[in-house]
């Protein structure tokens, strides 16, 4: 099986060229070197977004024509230019509570600063999106708390009762 990974870095100061995107690229590490996704990984170089509703959706959409999971890292919190999570409820069609819960509890474990991120994780055709909080700490954390359902998390969403690709919504 393939499986296209797409990375989103959502930053006001990484996109204006101010601060290096360090999370961007650590995810797109984590998910190339992955032994526990059984499936042949594509990831590209991150895309930088800013922190705007428009901005983020945008890149969601298009990313969407040709990605089965896309990550987004930065925007979960209480600022007001975290809006990570508004952009994403407008995108999916279908929310993905457990795998919310799953880096939400695993999170906690590890620092109660956890509960500050509004990530969330929801599905638009045959695509899974998922939010992660914007540190590098914080992307290593998730990754690993998500990684070992991805596999199935996969074969669910390409499969059809028909047996073809699920259709992606353009
Ligand atoms: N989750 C994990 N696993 N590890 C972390 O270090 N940091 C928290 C939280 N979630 C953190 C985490 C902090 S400090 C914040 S403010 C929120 O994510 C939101 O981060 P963001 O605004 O960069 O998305």
């Amino acid at each position: 099986m393939n499986a296209n990974f797409k990375i989103i870095s959502v930053s006001d100061s990484s996109h204006a060229g101010t601060r290096v995107d360090e999370s961007g690229p650590k995810l797109v590490e984590l998910v190339d070197k992955s032994l526990k996704v059984n499936a042949t990984v594509n990831v590209g170089s991150p895309t930088v977004v800013p922190d705007d509703v428009k901005e983020i959706r945008k890149a969601l959409l298009e990313k969407c024509k040709n990605s089965d999971v896309i990550i987004t890292t930065g925007g979960t919190g209480f600022s007001k230019r975290d809006v990570t999570p508004e952009a994403t409820l407008e995108v999916i069609e279908r929310r993905c509570n457990g795998m919310e819960i799953a880096m939400h509890t695993g999170s906690l474990k590890v620092t109660p600063m956890a509960a500050l991120s509004r990530a969330i994780v929801g599905i638009r055709g045959g695509t899974l999106i998922i939010n992660m909080p914007g540190s590098v700490k914080a992307v290593k954390e998730c990754w690993e708390i998500l990684e070992p359902v991805l596999n199935h998390a996969l074969d669910l969403l390409k499969d059809t009762d028909d047996g073809s690709q699920h259709q992606r919504m353009k």
